[in-house]
C-alpha cells in the first residue's frame, strides 16, 4: 500500500479502532490478545477508566501552559517518582530518546565541569536507548547506526554483561564520564544480566567517579515486578534513571531523574522542552503510578511471572530448538535456534500481539493487569505457534 505516511516502519496489514484491557478490536470487528502493550507502554491496559478520566478532565481544564510557569501536576509527579525511585529530581520530556539524550547531556556537562574536554560514555553491545542520533551512536547495534554516519563522538563500547571490559574500558579512558546501560535489554533480545552485575557496575561507578545511568525506559514502571528494574540489585541507586513507555500509559512522556554526582549538572537554559512534562501527561501519569498500586499490580505481574514461565516450560519441553526461556516480570523472551521472524504474522493470524526480537527471540510484554485466564491463553496461543513453526520447519527441511 502506497499512503502519504513516511515508510519508517514495517507495518502488519492491520488497524485497530478500538481497545478494552488487554484486548484490541480491529476494523473488522475481530479481536486480538494484546501481549506486547504498544512495545512496554500500555501497562494498564487499553482504554483504562481511570486515565481516560484523568485525561477527559484535564483535556476540559487545561493542556499547556509551558515551562516558563510552575506546573503543580508535574511538581507533584517529580515529588511521586523520586519517592518510588530514591532519586533526587526529575526532568521530563516527550519519549525514551528524549530521557536518554538529557542524559547523555549531563554526562557530558558534568565531565567539562570536571575538565574534561572530551567526554567518552561507555556503553553496551546489543543495547538499544532510541533514534536520535547522540541515542542512535549510543545504541548497539550496526543495523540502527546504518546509512547516519558520521555518528556521534565520545562513545565506547563494550560487552553486556561482562565486568572486566567495562573495568578495562573505564581504566584505559581517564576521559570516561558515565556507564550507560540498560538492566534488562528489550530489544537486544530480553538479555538478563547476572545477579551481581548491577551491583559491580555500580562500584566501579563509584570507585572512578564515573556516572552510572541506567535506562529504564522498557523495564522501569513496573515492567519487571518491582517499580525499577535496578531495585533487583540490593543498595544500588544510579545517578541517572531514564524513564518513558509505560510511565503515560499511551500519553507520551519521558523523564530523566538524577541523584547523587547528578544533581544539579543542568541550570536553567542548559536543556528544555517545550512539550515535556504538561498538565495533561502529567496528570494522566499519576493516575498511572496510582493504579499500579492501587490494583497490586506489581504483586499481580509477579504472582503471573512463575504461572507463565512454568506454562511454557512444560508446554515447550522436548523442542530441541528452543534454546530458552527467559523472564524479568513481565519481560519474556523465547530463544531459538532458528530465524522466526515470521511468527509475528503467523500470531496475528491467531488473534495474539507479540513481537520477535534479535531475530529469534520470541518477546512477549502483555499488560501489568492480565488475569489468569488471559495468561493461560498467551501460554496456550504462543506455545501452539512456536511448536506448529518448528514442526512446519522440520517438514520442510525433510522435504
Ligand atoms: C531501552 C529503551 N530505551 C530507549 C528507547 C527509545 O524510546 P522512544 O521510542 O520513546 O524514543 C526504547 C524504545 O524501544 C527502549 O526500549
Amino acid at each position: 500500500m502506497t499512503n502519504s505516511v513516511m515508510p519508517t516502519y514495517g507495518r502488519l496489514d492491520v488497524a485497530f479502532t478500538k481497545g478494552e484491557g488487554a484486548w484490541l478490536t480491529d476494523t473488522t470487528g475481530r479481536q486480538y490478545l494484546d501481549a506486547l502493550s504498544g512495545i512496554a507502554v500500555c501497562n494498564l491496559g487499553h482504554a483504562h477508566p481511570a486515565v481516560a478520566q484523568a485525561i477527559s478532565d484535564q483535556a476540559t481544564t487545561l493542556i499547556h501552559t509551558s515551562n516558563l510557569y510552575h506546573i503543580p501536576l508535574q511538581t507533584k509527579l517529580a515529588d511521586k517518582l523520586t519517592d518510588l525511585s530514591g532519586m533526587e529530581q526529575v526532568f521530563f520530556c516527550n519519549s525514551g530518546a528524549e530521557a536518554n539524550e538529557a542524559a547523555i547531556k549531563i554526562a557530558r556537562k558534568y565531565g567539562h565541569e570536571k575538565g574534561i574536554d572530551k567526554p567518552v560514555i561507555i556503553v553496551m553491545d546489543s543495547s538499544f536507548h532510541g533514534r536520535t542520533m547522540a541515542t542512535l551512536t549510543a545504541t548497539g547495534n550496526a543495523k540502527v547506526h546504518a546509512g547516519f554516519e558520521p555518528l556521534v563522538p565520545g562513545f565506547v563500547r563494550v560487552p553486556y554483561n561482562d565486568l572486566d571490559a567495562l573495568r578495562m574500558a573505564i581504566s584505559h579512558w581517564p576521559e570516561a564520564v558515565a556507564v550507560m546501560l540498560e538492566p534488562v535489554q528489550g530489544e537486544g533480545g530480553v538479555k538478563i544480566p547476572d545477579d551481581d552485575y548491577l551491583i559491580a557496575v555500580r562500584d566501579l561507578c563509584t570507585q572512578h567517579k564515573v556516572l552510572m545511568m541506567v535506562d529504564e525506559v522498557q523495564t522501569g514502571i513496573g515492567r519487571t515486578g518491582k517499580w525499577f528494574a535496578f531495585q533487583y540489585s540490593e543498595d544500588v541507586l544510579p545517578d541517572v534513571i531514564m524513564l518513558a513507555k509505560g510511565l503515560g500509559n499511551g500519553m507520551p512522556i519521558g523523564a530523566c531523574l538524577v541523584a547523587g554526582n547528578a544533581v544539579g549538572i543542568l541550570q536553567a537554559g542548559n536543556h528544555g522542552s517545550t512539550f515535556g512534562g504538561n498538565p495533561l501527561v502529567c496528570r494522566a501519569a499519576l493516575v498511572v503510578l496510582e493504579t499500579i498500586e492501587k490494583d497490586n499490580l506489581l504483586d499481580n505481574v509477579n504472582k503471573l511471572n512463575n504461572h507463565i514461565v512454568d506454562g511454557f516450560k512444560q508446554a515447550l519441553a522436548g523442542q530441541d530448538k528452543v534454546k530458552e526461556i527467559r523472564s524479568l516480570g513481565f519481560m519474556f523472551g523465547i530463544e531459538l535456534t532458528v530465524s522466526c521472524t515470521e511468527l509475528v504474522q503467523k500470531a496475528l493470524d491467531k488473534g495474539i500481539l507479540i513481537n520477535v526480537t534479535a531475530d529469534n527471540v520470541v518477546r512477549l510484554l502483555p499488560p501489568l493487569m492480565i488475569n489468569m485466564d488471559e495468561a493461560n491463553k498467551i501460554v496456550t496461543m504462543v506455545s501452539e505457534l512456536i511448536i506448529d513453526f518448528l514442526a512446519s520447519q522440520a517438514n520442510e527441511n525433510e522435504a
